[in-house]
């Protein structure tokens, strides 16, 4: 018998709760858990770039890359030998621009990853402008510069939406955090008899600090060639979480199937009371930031990786989330042997 169970025998009165019992081996700890990450519930981000000759490593993120239009088949490849079938798509087009855009550099690759791999993958893709413009805005600017529009950018969004769909994504997922998107999207599609393809709704997504390295990848960082340096007028307040919540059930009832917090670990309170609040499948975004930090960390030796990040995706579905994006999808399986 384990030592310290043996200890306690003699040392604990009987009745003392003794909750080291289900403790003491894996077998056990396995057959009382409650929460179990599967490579399931795990949706990886891709990244393709038009204009590019070879593809390109992202700073901090560890097995992510900005593809070509062919590297970005053969990775997808690789990730369906190693059991990853849920991707979510951003398209980084080479040509920007202010009022109109253009989204057959992204279709394409929806039309060639389809035409490839079939049924075999579900493929979201994000829709959102910033790396469609000159000045990284997510929206059309007002002829000042200095205002995000909310009607014309949307209905930008609706139009790329609807692209992305044709071609075939199974979901589209816009970030941008205009107001009545998800609406006009949805109507979009169903005025083109698109009744299957899921919304996936940033949601909750907040005005973070953690998206730096995903900026590098996608083109996106604010330029500053306008006033305005950020995202603030548009994403949340990271200090105002009602509004996470009114925009969350707002997008529920335009037609979102899916909801979203975004970032993860900073923001587990959050995903915690919306998900008990709306009834909803909720999906997490464990940011280019935070997944990042981990890998640093592990680089340094502070931490071990494969656990660390399992650590923080138990901790969303705890939380609430059914489905997690993740940088380290593709790395799910082998930090599971290697912990194992
Ligand atoms: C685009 C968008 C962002 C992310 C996903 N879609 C960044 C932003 O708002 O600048 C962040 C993802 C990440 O950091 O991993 N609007």
């Amino acid at each position: 018998m384990d030592q310290n169970l043996s200890d306690q025998k003699s040392s604990s009165p009987m009745n003392q709760m003794n909750l080291r019992r289900l403790r003491q081996n894996p077998a056990i700890r396995e057959l009382v858990t409650q929460y179990r990450v599967s490579v399931d519930q795990l949706i990886q981000p891709l990244f393709a770039v038009d204009g590019i000759s070879h593809r390109e490593a992202v700073p901090g993120l560890t097995g992510t890359y900005r593809e070509t239009p062919e590297s970005l088949l053969k990775m997808v490849e690789q990730d369906l030998e190693a059991g990853v079938r849920k991707f979510i798509l951003f398209g980084v087009p080479r040509q920007k621009g202010e009022n109109s855009f253009s989204g057959e550099f992204t279709s394409q690759q929806i039309r060639a990853l389809r035409k490839r791999f079939g049924k075999d993958l579900f493929l979201a893709v994000d829709v959102c402008l910033c790396s469609y413009t000159s000045h990284g805005q997510c929206g059309i600017l007002n002829p000042e510069g200095d205002h995000v529009e909310n009607s014309s950018t949307v209905h930008q969004l609706a139009n790329l939406a609807l692209e992305y769909a044709s071609a075939g994504a199974d979901c589209v997922a816009p970030s941008d955090m205009m107001d009545g998107r998800i609406g006009a999207i949805r109507h979009a599609l169903d005025e083109n008899q698109l009744f299957s393809t899921l919304i996936m709704s940033y949601s909750a997504k907040f005005h973070s600090r953690f998206y730096g390295p995903f900026r590098a990848a996608a083109d996106s960082a604010p330029k500053g060639v306008t006033s305005l340096k950020d995202r603030a007028t548009y994403q949340i307040d990271p200090a105002s979480p009602r509004d996470a919540y009114l925009s969350s059930v707002r997008d529920a009832e335009e037609g979102a199937d899916i909801l979203m917090v975004k970032p993860g670990l900073p923001y587990l309170d959050v995903l915690s009371d919306l998900s008990k609040r709306i009834e909803k499948p909720w999906a997490v975004y464990e940011v280019s930031g935070e997944f990042a930090g981990i890998e640093l960390m592990a680089e340094r030796g502070l931490v071990r990786g494969p656990e660390a990040h399992l650590e923080a995706w138990t901790a969303f579905l705890r939380a609430g989330a059914s489905m997690i994006i993740t940088y380290g999808a593709r790395f799910a399986s082998e930090y599971m042997k290697e912990i194992r």
